[in-house]
């Protein structure tokens, strides 16, 4: 393998005449123009099935971006004995040049592609324009070429021989036995082709089920890896439903390991068919997941109130607060509260929501009915409940497309399920404590939830922020000292939960390249 080295795609402006913009207009216009027919992709063949889907545009559901199919239980098993046979050769390809594709696909997605990937995230997805860019053009590359470093500096690694004459040890990397399940969530596309392609980095095949309100962008992917002369068969798109995709996969005796991200139920149905059907496999499956999160906002009395209420609103409302790592409990001290409580509502006032073809909006719909009737009860419970109080916000309208305003409530229970439950949607709730019960607070955080994917301090005491720092530990799995509980970056900040959030396997660090391995120790005495 060649020495080479990465670094984070540069993020572009989108000026109003620069050439990324007209590039970025051009595709949202095609793409909105159309429904896109996304087959059932196996082995290189295209499948369709009676079961007809639509992907709708959230912030315009009469619009139908794609047209795809469920597959049927023969289908997905069809595509895992397809993913083990192109394992055979994949494999053996030697790992350099399964790296050098990877490079490759990365630079075309973040040039000649970039554009396509961009629209198709934006309107199947309701991202505005920065949370596009953010997603489908920098942290999905960025996956790429990272897990491509990391995996050669992993390969790098050779253990101590003590007598080289005689003896030589040396670590050998093979794929895993058996073939990967991905089963990959609407909210990044970046997870997404994280999840379904990079075990493959690796040599091993894929059996992939995008979720049915991303398949527009995810199809887009595997176009461009096929493009790019990806080889047939060794990753295959099998969006279906989701019992009929966990029962297939987890019925297979060459389940090697499921790459997960979605919610706690789902993870730990998987879980429990994998236990059912322990005696069956070839070997015990790898289960590695990223769930839900109830990610906090602590402010300390010393805290800048200036930086906690901007960040606040940035990680509760960009993209309708869908981050596994957004903000949606805030714990305020007393002292500051009036202050924190206008500069939120001031600001929130401020948000721009609406399409995403409208560069200016900050936000846009949440991503279907489902969501928006969940987001809706939450409201209401918060309007009618004995311990919150809607400050600001609150109102829904799904004539156009699946809109959810910005929302803060108050409450003054730290129980209350507003504040102990996952929603996923633009609802941010605040309990307001009192100064003197600050360092008593910090064990509260750990306690209101089954979570520990993001959180953050805030403050300017740094006696304080050493004790939160320790005493959170287990809080989440990523935590920010001064800064918003979003925005990971690949290689910065590896990315993963947990408690129930997940098996905290950190996507974009220099670990998650050992998931897809098999490694031998080998002894050699001459
Ligand atoms: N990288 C994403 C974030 O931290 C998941 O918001």
């Amino acid at each position: 393998i060649r020495d080479f080295k990465v670094e984070n795609e540069p993020l572009l402006s989108y000026l109003p005449g620069s050439k990324e913009r007209q590039e970025l207009e051009a595709a949202l216009k095609t793409h909105a123009a159309q429904t896109e027919e996304c087959p059932i992709i196996i082995g290189g063949k295209e499948y369709r099935t009676d079961d007809v889907r639509y992907q709708v545009m959230p912030h315009d559901h009469q619009k139908k971006v794609a047209k795809f199919y469920h597959a049927t239980p023969e289908l997905v098993k069809k595509a895992i004995a397809t993913s083990m046979e192109a394992k055979k050769e994949w494999e053996r390809v030697p790992i350099g040049d399964r790296m050098e594709l990877f490079l490759k696909v990365s630079d075309q997605m973040a040039n000649e592609h970039r554009a396509q990937l961009n629209a198709t995230t934006m309107l199947g997805q309701a991202k505005t324009i920065i949370q596009a860019e953010i997603d489908a053009a920098a942290e999905l590359v960025d996956f790429y070429r990272f897990n491509c470093y990391f995996g050669k500096e992993l390969l790098k690694y050779q253990p101590i021989s003590e007598s080289p004459d005689t003896t030589l040890n040396l670590m050998r990397y093979r794929s895993l036995e058996g073939f990967v399940a991905s089963i990959s969530p609407f909210n990044f596309t970046a997870i997404a082709g994280n999840l379904a392609y990079t075990p493959a980095i690796m040599g091993n095949g894929v059996v992939w089920k995008p979720s049915d309100t991303a398949v527009l962008s995810n199809y887009q992917i595997l176009k461009i890896f096929r493009d790019a002369g990806f080889p047939d068969g060794v990753v295959n798109f099998v969006p279906a439903d989701g019992p009929v995709f966990g029962k297939a996969v987890t019925g297979s005796r060459d389940l090697a390991a499921i790459n997960f991200t979605g919610s706690v139920p789902t993870f730990q149905w998987l879980w429990k068919a994998v236990g059912q059907n322990l005696s069956q496999y070839t070997g015990f499956p790898k289960l590695i997941g990223e769930c839900g999160g109830k990610n906090y906002h602590f402010v300390h009395p010393s805290a800048e109130v200036e930086s906690v209420v901007s960040s606040s609103i940035r990680s509760a409302f960009e993209y309708q607060g869908q981050k596994c790592s957004a903000c949606s409990r805030m714990y305020v001290p007393e002292s500051l509260w009036p202050q924190v409580k206008e500069g939120l509502l001031e600001t929130r006032k401020s948000l721009k929501m609406g399409s995403v073809t409208d560069f200016d909006s900050f936000m846009s719909a949440v991503i279907d009915r489902n969501s928006f009737d969940r987001c809706h009860s939450y409201i209401e419970h918060a309007k009618a409940g004995p311990n919150t109080t809607v400050l600001g916000g609150g109102k829904c309208d799904d004539s156009v497309g699946f809109f959810v305003e910005p929302t803060i409530v108050q409450t003054t229970s730290t129980k209350d399920k507003i504040f102990a439950e996952e929603i996923f949607g633009p609802i941010l709730t605040a309990y307001v404590y009192k100064d003197t019960d600050v360092k008593s607070m910090l064990q509260t955080v750990m306690e209101d939830t089954p979570y520990a994917l993001t959180g953050a301090v805030y403050s300017q005491d740094e006696t304080f922020a050493k004790e939160a720092t320790e005493t959170l530990k287990g809080s989440a799995g990523n935590f920010y000292m001064n800064d918003k509980s979003t925005g990971s970056v690949v290689g910065q900040q590896p990315f993963g939960g947990a408690k129930l959030s997940g098996t905290n396997d950190k996507a974009g660090g220099p670990h998650y390249m050992l998931k897809w391995a098999s490694p031998q120790s080998v002894k050699q005495t001459f």
